[in-house]
């Protein structure tokens, strides 16, 4: 309904000053007026036993937080330029919009939210919930706040460029210029995000995605083309990608043998970083029928075998990348809509040559369990080259 501004500004503050507040949202751009911020974010904590208001204020790609005093005056900010204000109690969203004409509109709707006041400053993301790449992959609502649905994968995406960023800035903080392929890409979420990060860190990026699936490839050139950034993607499997100049490689739940296609592809285009977090895996837990005693007494439950597999799995691709040169680690990733799993192994080219107890530990593995991982298939030259197995 049309409402006075003034009126509506008087609303929005005794309604952030209500016992039930639970958060504000401050949003969008009136027409006359560019307000500092993109987005802003208020809502009541708890420091010291003491009630504050925290402000975080988002320019789209960083955060900035303060507390303020329960008695500041949130008028002037109400004020300076935002378009789409939102106030939630526990039981009522009340929204202002200011039109074009500077013409309040306000609605009031039913909401069910719990006051929370832990002063625990959110985690730093690494691209705030309001970056624009996420409003145009749709991850985002028009008050550029992350949909419930998409948060998952937000978080995936944001872990992945918080791991990323280490090692970038302890083994490529020289390069300006860096070449990155993201195999088995989807809808692009994390290569998008990837390009955005890196570009605002004053990086030269050049970005290629590659999918079997040309619906992705269609979807993400509308949405390169949306961002205006220059973005390519290819429908092809990942084993049929085209050799080129890679810096860093990256993988986020390519299914099953994709992950190896992924790293066999990044090993023989010699990237210098390669980042993968498996999904499903099947190759190995179809290959073992029996296990090396005593590993009887885990293999003998079905769930305890899987998860002993996945990790097996895992391992052996550690290894085989460490036999090739690669110093490899394997970290705590997260899990996600599509698995449960949350490793994440990370390999830098490096030019140590294994070691023989190394080698030894692999061909065990290998002979103990009667198994071939499919990685060391599709790396059986390198390996015979460079790591004599
Ligand atoms: C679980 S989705 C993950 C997508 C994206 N990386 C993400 O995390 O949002 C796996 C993607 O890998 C693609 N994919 C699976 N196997 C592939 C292969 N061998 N070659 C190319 N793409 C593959 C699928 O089409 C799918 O889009």
């Amino acid at each position: 309904m049309k409402i006075e501004l003034s009126e509506a500004i008087e609303q929005l503050s005794i309604r952030i000053k209500d016992p039930l507040f639970v958060r504000a949202v401050l949003s969008g751009k009136r027409r006359s007026i560019q307000p500092e911020f993109v987005r802003v974010d208020i809502k009541p904590v708890l420091i010291k036993d003491e009630l504050k208001f925290q402000i975080v204020s988002s320019d789209g790609k960083k955060d900035l937080t303060k507390n303020v005093e329960v008695d500041f005056s949130f008028s002037p900010l109400f004020l300076s330029g935002y378009a789409n204000l939102q106030v939630d109690t526990t039981t009522e969203s009340y929204s202002v919009k200011i039109s074009k004409k500077d013409q309040a509109i306000s609605g009031i709707s039913k909401v069910k939210l719990t006051r929370e006041l832990s002063h625990d400053r959110q985690k730093q993301r690494m691209l705030a919930e309001s970056n624009h790449v996420f409003k145009a992959l749709e991850m985002s609502d028009l008050l550029g706040r992350i949909k419930p649905t998409k948060m998952d994968k937000y978080k995936q995406v944001d872990e992945f460029l918080r791991l990323m960023n280490q090692l970038i800035e302890g083994e490529l903080s020289e390069q300006k210029d860096l070449s990155i392929v993201d195999l088995g890409c989807g809808h692009a979420y994390l290569t998008f995000a990837v390009q955005e990060f890196l570009m605002g860190k004053g990086q030269k990026v050049s970005i290629l995605g590659v999918d079997e699936r040309s619906d992705s490839k269609i979807h993400n050139e509308e949405i390169a083309a949306k961002l205006k950034v220059n973005a390519k993607f290819l429908a092809t499997k990942i084993a049929d990608t085209p050799n080129q100049k890679v810096d860093i490689a990256i993988a986020l739940h390519a299914c099953d043998t994709a992950t190896d296609d992924a790293i066999n592809w990044a090993v023989k285009n010699d990237a210098k970083i390669i980042m993968v977090a498996p999904c499903c895996m099947h190759q190995l837990q179809t290959q073992i029928k029996d296990s090396p005693e005593p590993w009887g007494l885990l293999t003998k439950y079905g769930l305890v075998k899987e998860r002993l597999v996945d990790l097996l799995t895992d391992s052996l691709r550690a290894q085989i990348l460490k036999l090739l040169g690669y110093k490899v680690d394997i970290v705590e990733f997260i899990g996600g809509e599509h698995t449960a799993r949350n490793l994440m192994i990370r390999a830098v080219k490096s030019d140590t040559s294994p070691s023989q107890i190394d080698r030894e530990r692999y061909l065990q593995m290998l002979d103990q369990w009667q198994i071939k991982p499919h990685l060391a298939n599709l790396l059986a030259q390198e390996l015979k080259t460079s790591a004599k197995v």
